[in-house]
């Protein structure tokens, strides 16, 4: 067995994104040693920290750094010390969109998994909540969000005064290979999991729609026959999403949809400091919790590391194909729950004070 080496990039951000940040890199290390494999973690400045320290939110050393790596480890930007009206002042977010711009990252993974230790969180019932473990891939770079766009004063906009009113349109365009390299992802995705995917769209109304239905149908049935595909209407799709969640493995959908649907099943699991994403394209991919910087808990070493080290997991399976060490950063967290230790987001009152631990601990009871 060949030992190799990977370089990630990681960028801790702001507020608790530096404390969650060194947990994720203590998994990572013993990861390393259990499987035998090298990481080589750079630290480069992203958000409220690259403005404080170079006036931009993206500095250029690190985009460099971040093209030059394996892999990016996110962890979380903003906070009020850096929030403005001034409309020409540098935004921490802008860095996270400059990135995911900058590197093509036209996937974004958000899996949505039930710890069962946890399962009191969700405002569904504990049965229909039962062995919930679902994928949500959106497209992140095509659709409405970017498509043609006009606000205007005119005759047709009129009110009963017969004046010219406001009228405004936005597009919603779609591309055949955007969406054929995007059911290529979920279809991938699915075969490292349990093989299903569930296509959403709004076929019945939009003709994006019924070109998406044809494409990734034709990508099925080339490349991946041995994928299970159905599709399902979007608005059809919101109200299965709450009744039989467990039931999906793979949902592929186009960017709008999937922003809302994403939100949506991210509430069945009721804990937001657990959850990864990753947002990946055809090179260097990018892996972050699916919160933010927790301005209101930074420095305390309070904050959770789960959704951090969770997002170790996914670098591992979908950059490294290291499947097996990823998996054993999940039984490791379930492990952890399963034995009542908690951070203080998660607690309960049920939850003994000497369980309760801080972001420091917990990461050593992964480890
Ligand atoms: P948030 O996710 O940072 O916080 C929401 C609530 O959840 C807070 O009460 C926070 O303490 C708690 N929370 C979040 N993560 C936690 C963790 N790991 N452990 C324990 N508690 C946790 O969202 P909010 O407050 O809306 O935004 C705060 C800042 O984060 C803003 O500047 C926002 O722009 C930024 N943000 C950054 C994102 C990113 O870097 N990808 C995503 C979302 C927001
Ligand atoms: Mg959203």
């Amino acid at each position: 067995n060949v030992k190799k080496s990977y370089k990630i990039c990681c960028l801790p951000g702001d507020c608790i994104g530096p404390e969650i940040m060194a947990e994720g890199k203590k998994v990572l290390a013993a990861v390393g040693q259990r499987f035998g494999v090298e990481f080589v973690c750079e630290d480069a400045l992203i958000g409220g920290a690259a403005i404080d320290a170079c006036g931009t939110a993206l500095p250029d050393e690190t985009l460099d750094a971040a093209r030059a790596s394996d892999a990016v480890l996110l962890a979380a930007v903003g906070g009020p010390k850096w929030d403005t009206t001034d409309p020409a002042a540098p935004r921490p977010e802008q860095g996270l969109l400059k990135i995911r711009k900058e590197l093509g990252l036209y996937t974004n993974l958000r899996p949505v998994q039930i710890f069962s230790a946890l399962s009191g969180a969700s405002t569904l019932k504990p049965e229909v909540i039962d062995g919930v473990d679902m994928m949500i891939v959106r497209e992140l770079t095509g659709g409405l969000y970017f498509g043609r766009r006009e606000r205007f004063y005119d005759e047709e906009g009129a009110g009963a005064d017969g004046k010219p009113g406001q009228r405004a349109y936005d597009t919603l365009e779609y591309r055949e290979y955007e969406i054929e390299r995007i059911a290529r992802q979920a279809f991938e995705a699915a075969r490292k999991r349990r093989g299903k995917v569930a296509s959403v769209d709004k076929a019945n109304v939009l003709e994006t729609s019924r070109m998406w239905r044809e494409i990734v149908h034709r990508i099925h049935d080339e490349d991946y026959a041995d994928v299970e595909l159905e599709d399902v209407l979007v608005d059809n799709a919101a109200m299965q999403l709450i009744n039989r969640p467990a039931d999906f493995d793979v949902v592929v959908t186009e960017n709008m949809f999937g922003d809302i649907l994403s939100d949506e099943a991210a509430q069945i699991t009721g804990s937001l400091g657990m959850l990864a994403s990753a947002s990946l394209g055809d090179g260097v991919a990018l892996y972050e919790p699916s919160h933010g910087s927790a301005p209101d808990i930074a420095g305390k070493g309070i904050a959770n590391p789960l959704a951090q080290i969770l997002s170790v997991e996914m670098m591992l399976r979908y950059s490294f194909d290291m499947g097996e060490a990823a998996d054993a950063i999940r039984a490791a967290v379930t492990a952890v729950l399963d034995d009542g230790l908690r951070t203080r987001d998660i607690a309960d009152a049920g939850t003994p004070e000497e369980n309760v631990l801080g972001t420091a601990a917990m990461g050593d009871a992964v480890v």
